[in-house]
């Protein structure tokens, strides 16, 4: 019984001090940068510069996949993990750039927190609006941080402003700029009242040294130009109207977000924000499960597979299952039931992987993430477990843009084509649907980002022998008819939409642009339109 005691207290502990997290944002607004500075403020690494030099030295080395050489990118993603103030922080990498895909949604689907980075020039843009949405379907904590105030950048109101309306999210500013530009001079920390003075370092290589004063200190008057100051202190004054407490439990719930300034190029800011976010942030808790809420500190081990990656290592043409932990004691060797089957499973190499090197993992706790050597038993959304049945509710398919006939131009290789595409989809790296005419039996790839359709085409040839052709739809918008085939058919023929069938056998409407589906969706709100399909 002590023994017993002892294991769920320590379960308690180690569940308390994770915080897991995935930055959403938009190509070059920084993350690359920031996510270095977390880890050198982590102490995770010494000197910045070594992620991008990692990834540079990846793309020249890395020869597991000609696709990522050719293209110069990468399209492996990580898990990053530092202790940081006796917490285990998780960082989820979501695949952005050439390489945003349906990992990148699936990614938010295992984190606990958002952390929204904005470029405080250009406000919010498409790919962070896109994954914004994702994040409030999971009511994900959202922490933004608008980045590279080092450089011209819009009012500070005018963000927040922008954050309001377009997100119809609520702001709380947990430090306040003093300048931007040349003239950027620091932060005014909110939480402690004192205002942080940063000096430039060189790119920010090293931790930058910085002088804290009083907010009524003289210096402050000597060290920021006058027309500075004033705007800062009048900006204040009406930021601090609004009331001067963060709602925490508006905060967690996903309609309030803490926003830090700060540049992570030159380090302004960063440590101020990752102190924030440790007591802030939302710990692993509870997940709805199809058999009821599973608790992160419930006995048995539990957790999901929310990613596939194949290929990782050259050496051995594996496949890679990262399965978030929700619950319970991950050991190594551990035996484990998988929901889907029923079948047991020995996991015996798991892995943590940060960046591309693999280290072996002892044991995990809700709010990790595990790299599992995949023998083919998983897809994506799948279960395991210990103990009791524990089933997760899955991971929905999220709407795509780009749409596509996949042409077989060998139909002696019909077979391996066949067998190629049914598995490729199976492991989550496409979706697939089927025209409703019968004399077009191609299927039709479904993606959210361009380098799916490579990626399913250089597999189809390195791993199944096959050719293919994609022949481009001009369709960029999918919406799932949850009413069903029956209300379609009602409501007769639609111009400007095409209509297919996913995987199971579920009616998919296929549109030009958002204007011709928004027109179908006022037209026929009885047909029940959704952006992101029913879980099976
Ligand atoms: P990403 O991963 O979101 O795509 O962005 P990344 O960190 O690669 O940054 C994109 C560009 O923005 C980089 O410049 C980077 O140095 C710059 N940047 C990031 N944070 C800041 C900041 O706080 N202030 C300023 N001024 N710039 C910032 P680059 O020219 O593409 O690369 P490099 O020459 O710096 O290596």
């Amino acid at each position: 019984m002590v023994v017993e005691f002892a294991d769920s207290a320590k379960l308690a502990v180690e569940v308390n001090r994770r915080r897991n997290f995935a930055i959403i944002s938009h190509p070059d607004a920084g993350k690359t940068t920031l996510t270095e500075k977390l880890l050198l403020y982590g102490g995770a690494i010494h000197e910045a510069g070594s992620v991008r030099a990692r990834r540079d030295q990846r793309q020249a080395t890395s020869d597991w996949m000609e696709l990522e050489k050719q293209r110069g990118i990468s399209i492996t993603s990580t898990v990053l993990q530092f202790e940081y103030r006796d917490c285990q922080i998780n960082l989820l990498d979501t695949p952005g750039h050439q390489d945003f895909s349906e990992d990148t949604y699936r990614t938010l689907a295992a984190a606990d927190n958002a952390v929204m980075l904005i470029d405080a020039a250009k406000g919010l843009e498409p790919q962070t609006r896109k994954l914004f949405e994702v994040c409030r379907l999971r009511k994900l904590p959202i922490f933004t941080f608008a980045n590279k105030l080092d450089r011209p950048s819009q009012e500070p109101l005018n963000l927040l402003d922008e954050i309001e309306k377009e997100l119809k999210l609520a702001t709380y500013p947990v430090n306040w700029p003093i300048g931007t530009g040349d003239r950027f001079k620091g932060v005014f920390d909110r939480r402690t009242r004192k205002v942080h003075l940063f000096q430039r370092s060189r790119h920010g290589s090293k931790m930058a040294s910085e002088t804290t004063l009083d907010l009524d200190a003289p210096e402050l008057l000597e060290l920021v130009e006058p027309d500075v100051y004033q705007t800062f202190r009048d900006e204040l004054e009406l930021i601090e109207e609004v009331g001067s407490e963060l709602d925490l439990e508006a905060v967690l719930s996903g309609e309030l977000t803490p926003v830090f300034f700060g540049s992570a190029m030159t380090n302004f800011g960063v440590q101020l924000f990752l102190d924030a976010f440790l007591d802030y942030a939302a710990k692993p808790g509870p997940r709805t499960a199809r058999t009821g809420s599973v608790d992160p500190t419930h006995e048995h081990f539990s957790g999901f597979v929310f990613k596939l990656q194949a290929n990782m290592d050259p050496k051995h043409r594996d496949r890679v299952a990262f399965v978030r932990v929700c619950s319970g004691k991950f050991e190594k060797d551990m035996v484990v039931t998988h929901a889907r089957s029923g079948k047991s499973l020995r996991l015996a190499r798991p892995q943590k992987l940060f960046a591309q090197d693999r280290e072996s993992v002892e044991e995990a706790y809700a709010g990790d993430v595990i790299g599992l050597n995949n023998p083919g038993a998983f897809s994506i959304g799948d279960t395991i477990y210990i103990g009791p049945k524990i089933e997760y509710e899955g991971i929905p398919c999220f709407s795509p843009e780009l749409f596509a006939y996949l042409r077989n131009p060998n139909p002696s290789k019909f077979k391996q084509f066949q067998k190629g595409i049914s598995e490729l989809r199976e492991e989550g790296a496409v979706q697939i649907m089927y025209s409703t005419d019968e004399a077009k039996r191609d299927p039709i790839l479904a993606a959210v980002g361009q380098l799916q359709f490579e990626v399913v085409q250089f597999r189809l040839q390195s791993e199944y022998g096959v050719e293919s052709r994609v022949e481009l739809l001009p369709y960029s918008v999918a919406r799932w008819v949850t009413a069903g085939w029956d209300e379609l058919a009602k409501v007769g023929r639609l111009f400007n939409a095409m209509t297919v069938k996913d995987m199971w056998d579920r009616p998919v409407l296929l549109f030009k642009n958002e204007w011709n589906c928004q027109q179908v969706e006022g037209d026929h709100p009885s047909l029940q339109l959704q952006s992101i399909a029913p879980l099976t």
